[in-house]
């Protein structure tokens, strides 16, 4: 039945090379990884410039937290760019009873913590540190060459958009996290929600020192396959948020069908490490069948890497029945477009089962 309804999407080929040969084995997946990358970069989210040599971390205010269970810091994390140094603050929330925690880089919609979407004290309950970013201190969420936009060279075609922006802050924060002895960056989990979904997934896709990644409910340019979407479609999303993306982008309005790429190559790109896709039941905009069958169709990359990918009877999972046995998970919540703790409890399970 999901073999037919993934049929039916048309989606393009994972399993082979931009030359039509076919990839069959693990050090053939890593060619083709890199031309995935070098096509999403170029047609969707904009090349990411190389990392910088250093990040420096100045703590700049630092308390107990959650009934003395936690430490709760500000953290300026300060490099250089071409255009001069760039700084911005980190959350870094880590608890007392587990040394080095396991972390969770969270790209926020705010600085709070906790907030609404971030149930800090039961993460820290847990035993995961959150390191939480603000996606505005890294530049705003408009066309606006603000922030970290206005420090690197961007060419109109294929620089980056914003979504890349937010993942390069994610990396930096990791590079920080690396020199903490509290933390555990080897059990590195980036997360987002929506627009942040995006973003966690394109800087997971990308940096390969995250253990794990969790697209929540990230809909249209993220999990869900654009080919046959229900809800925002790609002539939408790149006409009212066209500085997400790169310029080339747009050239894929109202002709996904044509494209050389759609999501699941995004998805692939986390393989052979641990991926958690969730949807939320009333989200149609985002397209919980087009998500789940993005990881569906992702799941190829897992295989040939000899990791099982997603581990699911042949039909979309029920509310309520999240699948976690392979290197792809998901979940679909009952309720609207949110991050819930019902989402945090679901990935937090998925980390502690497989200690990632
Ligand atoms: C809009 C947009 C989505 C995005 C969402 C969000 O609805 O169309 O693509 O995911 O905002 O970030 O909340």
């Amino acid at each position: 039945m999901l073999k037919e309804k993934l049929a039916a999407r048309g989606l393009p080929a994972l399993l082979e090379m931009n030359d039509e040969r076919p990839v069959k084995t693990p050090e053939a997946w890593r060619k083709r990884r890199a031309e995935l990358l070098d096509m999403l970069g170029r047609e969707e989210f904009g090349f990411t410039p190389a990392a910088p040599e250093k990040v420096t971390g100045e703590i700049e205010k630092s308390q107990d937290a959650f009934a003395n269970k936690a430490v709760q810091q500000t953290v300026r994390l300060s490099f250089d760019t071409p255009g001069g140094p760039f700084s911005f603050p980190i959350t870094l929330v880590a608890p007392k009873a587990v040394k080095p925690a396991p972390v969770f880089v969270a790209v926020s919609f705010r600085p709070e913590v906790p907030d609404a979407y971030l149930p800090a004290e039961e993460i820290i309950d847990h035993g995961f540190a959150i390191a939480n970013i603000f996606y505005k201190d890294v530049t705003d969420d408009g066309p606006a060459c603000d922030g970290l936009a206005a420090l690197y060279p961007r060419d109109e075609k294929t620089g980056w958009g914003k979504i890349g922006m937010w993942a390069f802050a994610a990396s930096r924060a990791l590079d920080y996290l690396e020199t903490r002895e509290d933390i555990d960056a080897c059990r590195a989990c980036v997360i987002g929600h929506s627009r942040l979904g995006k973003t966690a997934l394109w800087c997971g896709a990308q940096d390969e020192r995250f253990s794990m990644v969790v697209s929540n409910d990230s809909g249209c340019a993220g999990a869900a396959v654009s080919r046959g979407k229900a809800g925002e479609s790609v002539d939408r999303i790149a006409g009212v948020f066209p500085y997400w993306f790169c310029g080339n982008y747009q050239a894929w309005r109202g002709r996904e069908a044509e494209a050389p790429f759609d999501q699941h190559m995004l998805l692939a790109l986390v393989a052979p490490r641990k991926l958690y896709v969730n949807s939320a039941e009333e989200d149609t905009w985002a397209d919980p069948e087009s998500e789940f069958l993005g990881c569906v169709a992702a799941s190829e990359a897992w295989t040939i890497q000899r990791v099982p990918g997603l581990v699911a009877p042949d039909e979309m999972p029920r509310v309520g029945e999240p699948l976690m046995d392979g290197g792809v998970c998901y979940h679909v919540r009952a309720g609207s477009h949110f991050l819930s703790r019902t989402d945090w409890l679901y990935h937090m399970a998925c980390r502690e089962k497989f200690g990632v």
